[in-house]
């Protein structure tokens, strides 16, 4: 019952600056209060700072930010592995939806059969060559699956890549072309809004479960605020109508407390500029507390 807190403010990989004040944002919610009380020892590990260059951004490639996107993701990924190491479960507050790239190659240091659960209603598993914005935030997937620059490869040191059998997205309803045919091409489970209108998100859940835990030896959930309909968790970036309510959210955050798997998270793209009153931030720490294991009675 260890759980390390670790704020990356980074808004570099976003098509809004903003995102940036969304750790600070979610400890003003009284996060680490809420999981105090729910009997977790809680570290704050504190924020991993980027600097914010004045320098224009876009290079040749598409890729915008690049350089400083990777030295705060190898870092965030050093210090993931880091409370792996010490037993601690590791809760990473974002920041642009890039800091998966840290993220998720940190628990790779330690688990490489590990399960992804990537609740988004993008894809996010654009490349260079295929992302119409050129906003790394828009291709975290992509670099786990070892495809995009060398230089986001390389964060973690040895390339270890995710198996596209044991990731699985829920909550998707907006993919440029090219995700699209990426997503087919490597076989990857993807349950849309019109999977869960269709058959509930208890029934999805037990599905996506099975998936990602049965083999593997632990599992990571990647959850973009996104997901959500923008009616429940306005302050984003990047949103899109016609998301998870907020108890469909909560469901699936209680069926994974109950399935007792995850072995590591992280929320992201909370933009306080663009937010009523924290409303999205207190939704990420009320989705925290039941993903940690809060129950009504
Ligand atoms: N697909 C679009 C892009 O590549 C939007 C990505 C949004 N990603 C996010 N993490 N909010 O630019
Ligand atoms: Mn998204
Ligand atoms: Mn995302
Ligand atoms: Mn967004």
């Amino acid at each position: 019952r260890l759980v390390s807190i670790i704020g990356v403010p980074l808004d570099l990989g976003a098509n809004h600056r903003g995102v940036d004040i969304g750790p600070s944002a979610v400890r003003y919610a009284q996060l680490e209060e809420h999981l105090q009380a729910l009997g977790y020892s809680i570290e704050d590990k504190g924020d991993i700072l980027p600097n914010k260059p004045n320098c224009s951004y876009l290079d040749e490639s598409n890729l915008k930010y690049l350089d400083e996107i990777t030295r705060v993701n190898t870092e965030l990924c050093a210090i993931v592995a880091e409370e792996i190491s010490r037993n601690r479960f590791p809760l990473v507050l974002g920041g642009d939806h890039s800091i998966a790239i840290g993220t998720i190659s940190g628990v790779l240091q330690h688990k490489q059969r590990l399960g992804v659960l990537w609740f988004d209603a993008h894809g996010d598993i654009n490349t260079a060559e295929t992302s119409p914005s050129g906003n790394i935030h828009g291709m975290p997937v992509a670099v786990r699956f070892g495809l995009g620059h060398e230089r986001l490869l390389g964060i973690g040191g040895r390339r270890v890549t995710l198996n596209p059998q044991k990731f699985v997205m829920i909550g998707v309803r907006d993919l440029d072309p090219g995700e699209k045919k990426l997503l087919k091409k490597l076989g990857i489970t993807v349950y849309t809004m019109h999977e869960i209108d269709l058959f509930g998100m208890a029934a999805i859940m037990e599905k996506a479960i099975r998936q990602v835990s049965d083999g593997t030896d632990g599992v990571h959930v990647s959850f973009d605020m996104d997901a959500m309909d923008p009616l429940h968790a306005p302050g984003v970036g990047t949103p899109v109508l016609g998301g998870l309510t907020y108890r469909e959210s909560h469901l699936a955050m209680e069926l994974l407390a109950a399935a007792n798997i995850v072995t590591s998270a992280e929320f992201v793209e909370i933009n306080t500029v663009l937010d009523h009153r924290n409303q999205t931030a207190k939704v990420a720490v009320a989705l925290i507390r039941s993903l940690l294991g809060e129950r009504t009675l």
